[in-house]
């Protein structure tokens, strides 16, 4: 090991942003609902074309709101990725939804447009699209898609907050979007996530299915004189606190993601030449996609290599990750028909697929002791 380790990841909360959430408790409301959650939902909402934006306790938590909000009947269907992250198809399982699973396709990782219209059924209520890296995934393609068969488009933007797609912002294409402040995201406060509710029709039930059920927001805005049990619903609001330092993130979203973006473009320039000689494939960004280099990641010509690169860095103290497993191919997926062979793409994906170390605070020493690591490869 030639220096200090370098993580895979390091979530970086500035003094100011702990100084946010100091104030919230000397303020006196530390739970949701108070000033800092108004605050950082109206940063959101400015990235979001106006749509009413709920701060909730995890991206999972938004998922699941858009799943109730979808009011799936008996036996419906959800067509999802098979290369995501779980709770894209745990969320909607959980309410009432089957994940349909489809392939992606092999430059984005992102959702088959032709692969979603062919697993359309009669039963299919919702299409569930990540922009995998913060690359759009065809939105407009989904969303005319999504519009001529009925059916709900959500955006799970985990990955995509402030990207756009020919100019629009990722998050604004869907009924609704959700997004994730988890430590691994470029925005953090922990764990945490919200809701953008683009289609003005489903804001008050979102509004009660995040309040327990209750028309507790309707009793805040002065509509009514009491709130009471309504609906289903759950506990999904974010505290204060964790708002308060989202306000402080939020602030400085500008600056992570160009700063982020520095380190993206040193590592595709840096590694361009190494990887077209190693049969090693780098991200491709669309021409309509402004992407918010939420990660770098190589595509590997086999499992064994990937495996050989990530012992090799690691053994120069360099944390290199690889990401999802197919789901189809989970246990769960298994039991709804998954099977080896099924979607080459994702089984590929992740078999060979590695990701390199991005973080605000990963200095250009660093970063070129990463690139010089690999070149050795
Ligand atoms: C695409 C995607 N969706 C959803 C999630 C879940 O986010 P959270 O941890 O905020 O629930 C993740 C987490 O990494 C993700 O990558």
């Amino acid at each position: 090991m030639s220096g200090p380790p370098i993580p895979f990841n390091r979530a970086e909360v500035s003094a100011a942003d702990l100084a946010r959430a100091a104030e919230a408790v000397s303020a006196g409301h530390i739970s949701g609902g108070g000033p800092a959650t108004r605050e950082a939902e109206q940063l959101l909402v400015e990235l979001h074309d106006g749509a009413r934006t709920l701060l909730t306790t995890s991206c999972t938590h938004a998922l699941e709101l858009a799943a109730l909000l979808t009011e799936p009947e008996p036996g419906a269907e959800v067509i999802v990725p098979a290369y995501t992250f779980v709770s894209s198809a745990a969320a909607f399982l959980l309410h009432g939804l089957t994940p349909v699973f489809v392939d992606v396709r092999d430059d984005t990782l992102n959702l088959d447009v032709d692969a979603v219209e062919a697993a359309i059924t009669p039963r299919t209520r919702a299409i569930c699209a990540v922009h995998y890296a913060g690359v759009g995934a065809d939105p407009d393609r989904l969303e005319a898609l999504a519009a001529r068969h009925g059916l709900i488009l959500v955006e799970d933007n985990a990955h995509g907050l402030g990207g756009t797609w020919d100019g629009r912002r990722l998050g604004t294409f869907g009924a609704a979007s959700t997004l994730s402040f988890h430590e691994t995201k470029n925005i953090t406060c922990g764990e945490g996530g919200a809701l953008v509710v683009n289609d003005a029709a489903l804001v008050e039930r979102a509004e009660i299915l995040r309040e327990k059920g209750t028309d507790r927001a309707r009793f805040f805005r002065g509509q009514v004189d009491k709130y009471t049990w309504v609906d289903v619903g759950s506990s999904w609001v974010m505290s204060d606190l964790l708002a308060a330092i989202l306000v402080g993130q939020m602030g400085r979203l500008d600056a992570i993601q160009a700063r982020r973006h520095a380190l993206w473009d040193r590592y595709a320039a840096g590694l361009a030449g190494w990887a077209a000689a190693r049969g090693v494939r780098l991200p491709v960004i669309p021409a309509e996609a402004g992407h918010t280099a939420h990660m770098f990641q190589l595509w590997m010509p086999d499992l064994a290599t990937r495996t050989q690169f990530i012992d090799h860095l690691r053994g120069a103290g360099i944390m290199a990750v690889f990401h999802y497993q197919p789901l189809h191919l989970s246990d769960v997926g298994r039991r709804l028909g998954g099977r080896p062979g099924q979607f080459p793409v994702t089984e590929d994906a992740g078999d060979t697929l590695v990701r390199l170390p991005l973080f605000v605070g990963l200095t250009e020493a660093d970063q070129a002791r990463v690139i010089d690591r690999i070149l050795e490869f």
